[in-house]
């Protein structure tokens, strides 16, 4: 009795759990380079950096992350302890410039340093 219950079990599990791998896991994290984890916003603390990243962010995020950054429905959201306290800027920064093509998301190097910077600043502001 109790073997056949475990064997009807495993598949219900492999069905709850499967999904969830598939969502972001911020694997990514992993693949930042030490140099890069470590840069530092030059726009922080800067009230008009926070300003000109929520137009970057309307402008080019929102489709996917949703108007508020809240997410959607198989987009992360970037009010995640993920976006707003494990990861440094420097692994943001990375992130938004290397993409994460094979999971969806796209390379932004083509925004240049300062929206990149800028769209950061308006990230970490929602923790606040
Ligand atoms: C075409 C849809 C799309 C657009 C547009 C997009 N993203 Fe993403 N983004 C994704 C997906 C999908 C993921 C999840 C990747 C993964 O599984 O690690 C992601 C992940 C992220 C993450 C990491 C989240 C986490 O929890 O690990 C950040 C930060 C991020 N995006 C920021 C941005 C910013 C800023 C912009 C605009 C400049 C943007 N994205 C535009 C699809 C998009």
């Amino acid at each position: 009795m109790k073997g056949r219950r475990v064997l009807f079990l495993i598949p219900t599990v492999l069905i709850v759990v499967t999904p969830a791998f598939c969502a972001a896991d911020g694997a990514w994290l992993n693949h930042v380079p030490a140099k890069d984890h470590g840069r530092k916003n030059p726009y922080e603390g800067r009230a008009d950096a926070v300003a000109a990243g929520r137009i970057v962010f309307s402008d080019h995020c929102s489709k996917c992350h949703g108007e508020n950054a809240q997410g959607t429905k198989k987009r992360p959201s970037l009010r995640s302890a993920r976006v707003q306290q494990q990861a440094t800027e420097g692994d943001l920064h990375w992130l938004l410039v290397n993409g994460n093509m094979a999971r969806g998301m796209p390379s932004w190097a083509k925004l240049g340093d300062p929206q990149i910077w800028q769209v950061i600043s308006y990230l970490r502001s929602l923790s606040q």
